[in-house]
C-alpha cells in the first residue's frame, strides 16, 4: 500500500517527545512489510541537524494558500533508514529560535504545514491510498481535504486516518482565527467549533475515516470524560470509526546488545554485562556503589505524570532502601523538589534536570526498576524500553501501561502495576517490587522474561495495514 505519514516531529531528525518515536519507527516498519510509506514533516531550520539538512535534496516549490494570503513553500526530500521523508520549507513559521513548538502563532504555523502537505500530493508523482495524520498540529489535514481537495483530480480517493497520541493537546484557538487565519468558509464554522472554541482535534475526529490511538485501552478511556479532557462528547458517536493500536519501540535504536552508549552490552542470555552498567550509572550520578535497588525515572516533570505522588511517599521510598535515579524537567515545583532531596539525601538520590538522551540510555540500562505512576498514559514508550534493558517497570494501569505490563502477580508477570492514582497504592508496588529483588534466583528469572517480552513494530504495523487496507478494499 502507498501511505503518507503526516507528523509535527520524527525521529531522528526532529525530536520533542513520544510521537517522534512513533513517527520514526512505524513508517520504517510498514516499509520493511513491503509497503510505500513516507513520511512528511516541517523542515524546522534551526532543529534539524546539519547531518540530515546535507541528506536533502530539492525538488520543487509551490504557493500555499493561508487565510487570504499565500505563502512560499519549498520542498526538499531524503532517504531515511529506508524511507522517503518529504520536508516542507517556509523560513518564516519553521525557523525559530527555541523548540518546536509554544509559539504565538502554532495555529498558523502547523495550517500552513497542513494545508501545504495537500498542495504537495498536487505537484509530485507520489499519490498515497492513505494519509496517516498525527495529533492536533497535522489535524487539519483530513479537515482541509475534506473542504476544498476531495475532488481534485490528484487527490481524488484518498482516505484518511487521525491518530490521536496525546488527548490533551487539541489545538484549541478563538473563533476569530476561522477566515483570516485558517482560511476556512464561515459555513465550515460548526464544524471547526466545539466549546465556543475552534478545535482542530474535534474537527480532525468529525471527518476522519478512521480514529485512531496508542493503546487499546486509551483507546476505551478517553470515551470517559476523566481521559478526555472534554472531548468525550465528540467522540460519543464515532465509537464505530474509533479503534486503539499499542505502539511498538525501535528494537534497533533500544537495543542492550549493541547500544554504543552504555558502558558494556548485555542480552538475556548474557547479563553481566547489565551489572556494570549499574556500577558505571552510579559513578556517573555520583552515587556510591552497593547492592541496593535503584529506580530510574526519565520522564518530563509534569503533575499528569504521577509526580505528586512521587512527591508525597518520597521519603518511604527512601526508607525503604532505595536509590533514586531521575531525570527530566518540566514544572518549577517537581523540580526544586528534587533538588532538594538530592540535598536531603546526598547518597540516595540523584537528579539530572534536563533531557539527555545518552544519559537515559544508560539509566535505562543500569537501574534495577522503572517507575511511571502516570495519571494516565496514552501508551508510553519508556516501560518498553526498560524492559528490552532488564529494568522492571513499575506502573500506574493506564492506557498502554496497562496493556504492555502483566503485574508479577501473574506467572508471567514482567513488572509491578497497581490502579488507582493513590499515592500509597504506589509505594505498596514498589514494596512488592523491593521483596522481589532480593530473592535474586527469581529477580533472575524475572529480568530474562522482561527482556524477552516483544515489542518491536512487526505486531502493531501489521494491524495498522489492516486498518489501511479496510479503507481501501479495492486497491
Ligand atoms: C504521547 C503520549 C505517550 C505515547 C506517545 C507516542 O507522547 O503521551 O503516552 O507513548 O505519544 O504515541
Amino acid at each position: 500500500m502507498r501511505i503518507l505519514y503526516a507528523a509535527s516531529e520524527a525521529q531522528p531528525v526532529a525530536a520533542s517527545g513520544g510521537l517522534a518515536d512513533v513517527a520514526g519507527s512505524l513508517p520504517k516498519a510498514l516499509a520493511e512489510e513491503g509497503h510505500e510509506a513516507a513520511v512528511v514533516l516541517p523542515l524546522y531550520v534551526n532543529t534539524i541537524a546539519q547531518k540530515w539538512r546535507e541528506q536533502m535534496t530539492y525538488v520543487t516549490n509551490f504557493y500555499v494558500p493561508v487565510g487570504w494570503r499565500s505563502q512560499y513553500c519549498g520542498l526538499f526530500t531524503a532517504n531515511i533508514n529506508g524511507v522517503t521523508y518529504y520536508f516542507l520549507d517556509n523560513e518564516y513559521y519553521f525557523k525559530r529560535d527555541y523548540g518546536l513548538y509554544g509559539y504565538y502563532d502554532d495555529a498558523e504555523r502547523y495550517a500552513f504545514f497542513s494545508r501545504a502537505v495537500l498542495e504537495m500530493l498536487t505537484v509530485i508523482d507520489f499519490k498515497p491510498q492513505v494519509i496517516n495524520s498525527n495529533d492536533w498540529q497535522c489535524a487539519l489535514i483530513p479537515v482541509y481535504y475534506h473542504m476544498f481537495y476531495e475532488h481534485h483530480h490528484k487527490l481524488w480517493g484518498i482516505k484518511h486516518v487521525f491518530t490521536i497520541h496525546n488527548i490533551q493537546y487539541q489545538g484549541r484557538y478563538g473563533m476569530e482565527l476561522l477566515e483570516q487565519v485558517l482560511g476556512i468558509p464561515r459555513h465550515f464554522a460548526s464544524l471547526m467549533e466545539y466549546d465556543r472554541d475552534i478545535n482542530f482535534m474535534k474537527a480532525a475526529i468529525e471527518v476522519a475515516d478512521k480514529v485512531t490511538t496508542v493503546s487499546p485501552t486509551y483507546a476505551r478511556e478517553i470515551f470517559d470524560p476523566w481521559f478526555s479532557h472534554g472531548l468525550d462528547r465528540a467522540l460519543k458517536d464515532k465509537a464505530y470509526k474509533t479503534c486503539g493500536f499499542l505502539n511498538g519501540i525501535d528494537t534497533d535504536m533500544y537495543n542492550p546488545q549493541t547500544d554504543p552508549v552504555i558502558p558494556a552490552n548485555f542480552s538475556a542470555s548474557r547479563r553481566s554485562g547489565k551489572k556494570v552498567c549499574k556500577e558505571k550509572l552510579l559513578e556517573e550520578v555520583g552515587l556510591p556503589q552497593g547492592d541496593e535497588p535503584v529506580l530510574g525515572m526519565i520522564s518530563r516533570l509534569v503533575e499528569h505524570k504521577g509526580f505528586d505522588l512521587v512527591k508525597y511517599v518520597f521519603d518511604d521510598i527512601i526508607n525503604l532502601g532505595f536509590k533514586v535515579i531521575i531525570l527530566g524537567s518540566g514544572e518549577p515545583q517537581y523540580e526544586q523538589f528534587f533538588n532538594e532531596m538530592r540535598w536531603r539525601y546526598p547518597d540516595k538520590v540523584a537528579f539530572t534536570c534536563g533531557y539527555v538522551p545518552d544519559l537515559a540510555k544508560r539509566i535505562y540500562a543500569g537501574a534495577d526498576m522503572f517507575l511511571m505512576p502516570s495519571k494516565s498514559e496514552p501508551c508510553g514508550l519508556a516501560q518498553m524500553i526498560s524492559l528490552r534493558y532488564g529494568t522492571i517497570p513499575i506502573v500506574r494501569s493506564t492506557g498502554g501501561l496497562a496493556d504492555s505490563i502483566i503485574d508479577c502477580g501473574n506467572e508471567n508477570g514482567t513488572g509491578y502495576t497497581f490502579q488507582s492514582y493513590n499515592a500509597h497504592d504506589m509505594l505498596g508496588a514498589i514494596n512488592r517490587a523491593k521483596d522481589h529483588y532480593w530473592d535474586k534466583k527469581e529477580w533472575n528469572k524475572l529480568i530474562v522474561r522482561a527482556m524477552k517480552a516483544d515489542f518491536s513494530w512487526s505486531q502493531s504495523a501489521k494491524l495498522y495495514i489492516g486498518l489501511y487496507r479496510e479503507l481501501c478494499p479495492e486497491d
